[in-house]
């Protein structure tokens, strides 16, 4: 018998988080009759996405030709081929629909003197497969697009009687005996009872774990719980290697300074006053893919040409630009840039810095966001009762490094697939499988030992432990050296959180255990990180390894799959997804045009 009455609850489908994934497969749930909830231990409208800025990536071809395919072509060459292939043509395909469904559900985007969608440059978004100039592909509402998005996506899902529970914090999953995902156990922080929420499927859209790191462009909430609730049922975690660093976070702070300002005309300088994204890429320059921007700022840093007193950071310049243009299109930054840097962007440069922002890493899944427990006959065998959409997720359509704006799509498109894949494999008539009592109480279990832990070991200083090893040995480049010598401490670190102190014992917003929930979920997905990162012996996309600078296709491209268990970290690889959904005879992509070459922009 618990020690905690539990509250009991029957949904068709419980989706865990509402961010814009989150809220793009709530509503498609609801829409079809689902009975559906949406658990988040935010407000909707102030999940992660509502900091997304500069866009959405769809060939809309508003401001110039484009195509999906070109778009796709983008995505491939920008996962550095690790990508899968089925998942980024359903990605590039799908993206105008995903707009322009967007557009009618109410998102107020920005238009161009004609009144349709306005479109700007994202760095890595080419037309004519990499040939031609870059393309204005990025659909906008000025530089609050994830806010617009996310606002909609909450009012349309209530008008279809989607029920929100707010504020509950989702602590674990239920799994039958079998492995089928059955509901969660969620946690009310206003009043501090416990929720058993039973489910014919559960869509995890609990973001990334840019938290992991010191120095991040993810809100304080980005803890990756859904990736840590899957690797807590043994289930692998995939390309968890893979962290992306944002080239312009504002020195300091973190706070992101949007593509989009590189999209309107902004650009780089060192300490010479020199744009030197020119030397090193030459064609697209300052509107290159982001890992290869963020890698040549660190350069420039490293020898000598930061900026500041400390010359460790670089100047991105929009003073050249209008004021009206400051003003209609980055009206965000331009308040972001006076609160946290104390910049006039009509007047002076803003310093920026490399900053963690993005996991193309997550939980692994096909196209309509099933997740997948590998076995060794079958790489994609599903995992029944659960799926995963977002930053959560890993279909992998990002592969090795994710493209500015294929992140809002990346949401709307598999939002809205994990949705029409429920509603043909949830059935609303049959009952809802019988909670398995031992997995609740498993659940429960976990809760008690973290609310009463008394070890020795503060939470805010094993967080900052673990942020500044993170930092500093998983960073934008690798050696074998800061690799092994981060694993070693990660697993150490990792050993702590059994000796971890809470505090407070209360259950009404606790706000001490929390956060300890919060960093045994960061945990497992630091550990995964730097030991699938120390494994991987090539560079590709934004695993960039000194001692191994050349790409490997030969014996790397493959998918990482790492499976936690508290410092330990077992290692197994699965097979890239080499062919497209449709053939070119169908209208689909040359597969000679995105064969694998050297990326360069
Ligand atoms: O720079 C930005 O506005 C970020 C966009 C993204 O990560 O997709």
């Amino acid at each position: 018998m618990s020690a905690y009455e539990i509250t009991h609850h029957k949904y068709d489908v419980v989706v865990v988080g509402a961010g814009g994934a989150g809220l793009r497969a709530t509503l498609g749930m609801a829409e079809q009759g689902l009975k559906t909830a949406c658990v988040t231990k935010v407000f909707p409208t102030r999940s992660h996405t509502v900091a997304a800025q500069g866009g959405i990536a769809a060939s809309l071809g508003n401001m110039g030709p484009d195509s999906w395919h070109w778009h796709m072509y983008d995505t491939v060459k920008g996962s550095d081929w690790l990508g899968d292939t089925d998942a980024m043509e359903y990605l590039a395909r799908e993206a105008p629909k995903a707009v322009y469904e967007l557009e009618h559900y109410g998102v107020p985007f920005s238009r161009t003197e004609e009144g349709k969608i306005y479109q700007r440059p994202f760095g890595g978004h080419t037309t004519e497969f990499g040939e031609g100039p870059p393309v204005q592909r990025t659909a906008a509402a000025a530089d609050r697009t994830g806010h617009a998005i996310l606002h909609t996506l909450y009012g349309q899902s209530i008008k279809e009687d989607a029920q929100f529970f707010i504020e509950y914090f989702a602590t674990d999953l239920i799994m039958s005996e079998d492995g089928v995902c059955q509901g969660i156990l969620a946690w009310k922080l206003d009043d501090g009872t416990l929720h058993a929420f039973n489910a014919k499927m559960v869509v995890l859209a609990t973001g990334g774990y840019g938290r992991a790191y010191f120095s991040a462009t993810s809100a304080h909430t980005c803890t990756g719980d859904g990736n840590a609730m899957v690797a807590r049922q043994g289930l692998p975690l995939q390309d968890m290697e893979f962290v992306q660093f944002h080239p312009t976070g504002i020195y300091g702070s973190g706070c992101l300074i949007t593509e989009g300002a590189r999209g309107e005309g902004g650009y780089l300088t060192n300490s010479e006053g020199e744009r030197f994204m020119e030397r090193y890429a030459p064609t697209y320059k300052d509107l290159a893919s982001r890992d290869v921007v963020s890698r040549c700022m660190t350069i420039e840093i490293r020898e000598g040409r930061g900026v500041g007193p400390n010359k460790d950071h670089i100047s991105l310049h929009l003073n050249h630009l209008p004021p009206e243009t400051l003003a209609e299109r980055l009206p965000g930054i331009t308040e972001s840039a006076e609160i946290f840097a104390g910049v006039d962007l009509t007047k002076e440069p803003v310093p920026v810095l490399p900053t963690v922002h993005y996991n193309m890493g997550g939980i692994p899944t096909n196209y309509w966001g099933e997740v997948l427990n590998p076995t060794a006959d079958n790489p994609d065998a599903i995992a029944p009762g659960l799926m995963a959409v977002g930053e959560a997720g890993c279909a992998s359509v990002h592969g090795a490094n994710r493209l500015g704006s294929n992140s809002l799509i990346d949401l709307v498109v598999f939002g809205r697939a994990a949705a029409i894949k429920a509603g043909q494999v949830v059935d609303p008539a049959a009952p809802n499988p019988e909670l398995n009592q031992a997995s609740l109480d498993a659940a429960i279990a976990t809760f008690d030992k973290f609310r009463y832990a008394d070890g020795s070991v503060t939470t805010a200083d094993l967080r900052d432990e673990m942020q500044r090893t993170m930092q500093a040995d998983a960073a934008v480049f690798r050696t074998d050296k800061t690799l092994a010598e981060g694993v070693e401490k990660m697993k150490a670190v990792a050993a702590k959180l059994d000796d971890v102190k809470v505090t407070d014992r209360s259950l009404v917003w606790n706000t001490d255990l929390m956060e300890t929930l919060e960093l045994s979920n960061l945990m497992p997905n630091a550990m995964a990180t730097i030991v699938s990162a120390e494994a991987r012996k090539e560079s590709r996309g934004a695993h960039a390894h000194e001692d191994y600078p050349d790409r490997d296709d030969e014996n790397w491209r493959k998918h990482t799959l790492a499976v936690v268990d508290g410092p330990n970290v077992e290692l197994e690889y699965r097979p890239v997804h080499l062919d497209p959904l449709t053939v070119e005879d169908e209208g689909g992509i040359d597969l000679k045009k995105i064969a694998p070459k050297a990326r360069v922009y």
